[in-house]
């Protein structure tokens, strides 16, 4: 068994961080999405990991090579991002006659993949995907199941009137064969290889495809608003770990890194994480909140967000449901004209 985790596209949904930095490579909880998927296929016994890399592939390497996992890792080149389906196409020379999960590098989900390999394997199935119930089953490829609700009828790419709310999750589990089927597939509406017309195909043909439900949580980190929405959730599972000393008033489960300092003027209010040598004074960090390595926060407010290593924030407000990149400054209006001063990249978003 092998393990196919995409890392490429060019997430434009994320902009303006996806300009600088490739979408799986952001981080929640403190830790870039695509590491979730990794230590997911490592935690099911799969240890040749290839990994799926396009426009920013020097960083994804980078960082992955940053880690030493157990597993060989592999980084293969898509090109230009043409869907799902083409990149497993690309990554056909590597996988060659194995079975493999193939694993969106933006996609986490809570419960791993353990339960979800044990069915593909015992079911001895073509193809086995797994689905998840969403409230807004527009946004993903969709399941209609058969009556007896055993087998898959149909999948359809982000219907407009969606037959179920069971969405496809990113994670999908394929014998080769799955390569026959690619081979059929012409670009669709939005000039991608699709993988939901693959896996109709391989039904439409008589082949054994599979599908088991996700009981937990799943989250694909498309939107800003989907990162936040992550970094609550793995907040909620962390245990309290603070690796330094510090006079500060510190409430719940929060975690603080090594070579951070926090000044006794200063609350933390858990869930949170603030990374390593972060400068943190008079100020307030408040629940689900995630502050990367090297940041100051002074005299500010922090809640329900997620702050990227480098940045400095020093406003004297109150941030809230933020998403902030890497080495931004956030500063006090300190002389006149009285205003808002800013310096913001394309396709940002401030409310003020
Ligand atoms: C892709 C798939 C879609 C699936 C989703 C899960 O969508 O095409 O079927 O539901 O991933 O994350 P995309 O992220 O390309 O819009």
């Amino acid at each position: 068994m092998k393990a196919l985790i995409l890392s490429g596209g060019h997430g434009t949904r994320l902009r303006p961080l996806t300009y600088s930095q490739q979408k799986q490579l952001i981080p929640v909880a403190n830790k870039p999405v695509l590491f979730y998927a990794i230590e997911d296929v490592i935690e099911a016994g799969i240890h040749d990991i290839g990994i799926i890399v396009g426009p920013n592939k020097e960083q994804v390497i980078e960082a992955v090579k940053s880690v030493d996992w157990e597993a060989n890792i592999e980084f293969i080149y898509q090109g230009e991002p043409l869907g799902i389906a083409h990149a497993i196409k690309v990554a056909q020379y590597w996988i060659r006659d194995s079975d493999f999960v193939v694993y969106l590098g933006d996609n986490i989900l809570r419960e791993g993949i353990v339960k979800h390999l044990e069915h593909f394997k015992k079911g001895n199935f073509d193809a086995s995907i797994l689905l998840c119930e969403v409230p807004n089953p527009q946004r993903f490829g969709v399941a209609e199941l058969s009556e007896d609700g055993k087998t898959i009828k149909r999948l359809i790419e982000k219907p407009k009137v969606p037959p179920s709310n069971l969405a496809l999750v990113g994670i999908y589990f394929f014998k080769p064969i799955v390569f026959e089927a690619i081979s059929h597939l012409k670009p669709s509406w939005r000039g991608e290889l699709e993988i939901t017309e693959a896996i109709q195909w391989l039904i439409d043909h008589g082949y054994r495809v599979g599908w088991t439900k996700v009981e937990n949580w799943w989250k694909d980190t498309g939107k800003p608003e989907d990162i936040l929405d992550a970094n609550r959730l793995i907040l909620d599972d962390i245990k309290k770990d603070i690796k330094v000393k510090t006079k500060a008033k510190i409430i719940g489960r929060v975690i603080v890194e090594e070579g951070t300092e926090i000044d006794e003027n200063t609350v933390i209010k858990g869930p949170a994480i603030i990374g390593k040598n972060c400068k943190l004074r008079n100020a307030y960090i408040g629940p689900y909140t995630s502050i990367g390595d090297n940041c100051v926060i002074e005299n500010t407010e922090i809640e329900d967000s997620v702050i990227l290593e480098g940045t400095e924030i020093k406003c004297g407000g109150r941030i809230v449901e933020s998403l902030i990149g890497r080495n931004v400054k956030i500063l006090e209006q300190s002389n006149h004209p009285i205003g808002r001063r800013l310096v913001v990249g394309d396709n940002s978003q401030i409310v003020l």
